[in-house]
């Protein structure tokens, strides 16, 4: 009988440890926010536990007492977590000495072993000896590194950007880029053959689509922490030839989100995506506008793709309408835009320059390195300041963007330095409003290795019937 009840009794501990264990993180982290963990707090030493009229056995959140301004515990379960035992839970409960805890400083305040702060991308923790133990991440915004750049001859300028500040090399790459690399058989397609006259073809030194086209020129988006400038830059490509090729008559902002919650099949949403299938989406089911679906950005990592709001049927000669209401209470206007499909330019500067001039901005494949992150103006190129540092802060990512110009600043030299105008989808508080320069003519980055241009799919029916809904809205 008494073995049984042994048992039982064991069996309930055993019950009561994992269930304690599956919660234990979330006392850790209340644990964590409490003013006890924040400034420096002298111990003040007392019978807390004695007070309370004794001690609880296992875990019970409920045994606690009242401890400067927050609680301490006096379960024996606060044994495992140290740092938020009552000061005479040792001596009451257990009957034993102390265990040593270590302090730790910084800002002339205390903190005990166990406690936590994050410095940066990394966090640090007191630890048993009394020192902080940080970890050693690569962050995204490294403090040197914008010293050094703003200090050296680089032609560009870097800035902290507070939405980068506490993240980490790795999750800028993970979450702000998105775009995979194509396949060697996509690499390998046919670039279009452009017959270029060099003496009809001048090509201007300085080439600015949003003045050539005023209003047709969409604005760069933020595409959050989610990794899909698949999405992006082939949206505002689409975007901005759809309007350039329409005169206007349509002006559409393509839904990125339409692309990155529809177009699922191999894409990866938040987490990256191709832009070949992009634009097999765009030309074989269409998208709407970033009005009638907008980009929800992610409030967490990983990011969530959400349910596809938008389908679209068939209404012959490659026509399509869609099948749902915009999925938002104050815009109808579900049109679906879809585009031919696209082409690949040659790696040629002044081809891509010809292609950019005739038709409009064009898409183009880079690699993002640590130091781009920082950009806030001048001509990118990519730097060696992290060149003597652990491989860790040495990273690079595939990205795509959106080349809408060129031009070329002169050096006191008097020679000159080309370079892109480029659109980033890192939101207008980015860079050059959310533009950056980049080096033209070395395939910096290697933005010049893949350039894809793209016709809208446009009828002169489609400018009337457009041209209509424009006047019928302002009646
Ligand atoms: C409480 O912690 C002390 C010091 O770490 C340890 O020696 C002791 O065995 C623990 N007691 C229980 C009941 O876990
Ligand atoms: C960068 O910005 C963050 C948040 O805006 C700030 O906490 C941090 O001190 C800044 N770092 C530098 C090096 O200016
Ligand atoms: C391109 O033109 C726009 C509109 O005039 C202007 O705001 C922008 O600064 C120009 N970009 C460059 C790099 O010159």
């Amino acid at each position: 009988m008494k073995l049984l009840l042994l048992a039982v009794a064991v069996l309930l501990l055993v019950a009561s440890e994992s269930a304690a264990e599956r919660i234990l993180s979330r006392r850790t982290k209340r644990e964590l926010a409490s003013p006890l963990h924040r400034g420096g707090i002298r111990d003040p030493f007392g019978s807390y536990c004695q007070r309370r009229g004794g001690c609880c056995p296992g875990r019970d959140d409920l045994c606690t007492v009242p401890y400067l301004d927050t609680i301490c515990y006096c379960d024996l379960f606060c044994n495992r977590t140290v740092s938020d035992c009552c000061p005479d839970f040792w001596g009451h409960c257990l009957g034993i000495e102390r265990p040593f805890i270590g302090t730790c400083e910084r800002n002339g305040n205390k903190f005990f072993t166990g406690q936590t702060y994050k410095e940066n991308c990394n966090l640090c923790t007191c630890g048993t000896v009394g020192r902080w133990e940080c970890e050693q991440n690569a962050c995204l915004i490294e403090p040197d590194v914008i010293h050094a750049i703003n200090r050296g001859n680089y032609g560009w300028k870097a800035a902290n950007y507070s939405q980068f500040y506490g993240m980490s090399l790795d999750e800028g790459i993970r979450y702000r880029l998105g775009t995979q690399r194509p396949s060697r058989t996509i690499m390998t397609m046919n670039e279009i053959q452009m017959n270029m006259d060099p003496e009809k073809d001048q090509l201007p030194r300085y080439f600015n689509s949003t003045e050539k086209w005023p209003g047709k020129i969409h604005e760069p988006l933020d595409q959050g922490n989610c990794a899909a400038s698949w999405a992006f830059s082939t949206a505002a490509v689409a975007s901005d030839r759809i309007s350039i090729q329409s005169m206007g008559h349509m002006t559409p902002q393509l839904s990125p989100q339409n692309l990155i919650s529809c177009d699922t099949r191999n894409q990866g949403g938040c987490a990256g995506g191709r832009i070949d299938g992009a634009w097999w989406y765009l030309r074989r089911r269409g998208v709407v506008t970033e009005e009638c679906y907008p980009y929800r950005p992610p409030q967490q990592t990983p990011a969530e793709v959400g349910r596809c709001m938008m389908q679209s049927r068939s209404i012959g000669r490659g026509k399509r309408q869609a099948t749902q209401h915009c999925p938002n209470t104050h815009n109808y206007q579900n049109d679906i835009y879809q585009s031919t499909p696209p082409y690949r330019l040659s790696s040629n500067e002044k081809e891509i320059m010809k292609e950019i001039m005739d038709n409009g901005p064009v898409q183009a494949i880079m690699e993002v390195h640590e130091d781009f992150f920082v950009y806030k103006s001048g001509i990118y190129k990519h730097t060696d300041v992290s060149f003597t540092k652990p491989p860790q802060y040495r990273k690079h990512g595939t990205h795509s963007i959106r080349i809408t110009g060129w031009g070329e600043d002169r050096n006191f030299d008097g020679t000159s330095k080309k370079y892109w105008i480029a659109a980033n989808s890192w939101g207008k508080n980015w860079g050059e409003n959310g533009y950056f320069r980049i080096a033209r003519g070395d395939n910096e980055c290697e933005i010049e290795a893949f350039v894809i241009g793209v016709w809208g799919r446009i009828t002169m029916e489609d400018m009337r019937n457009h041209h209509h809904h424009h006047n019928r809205r302002h009646i």
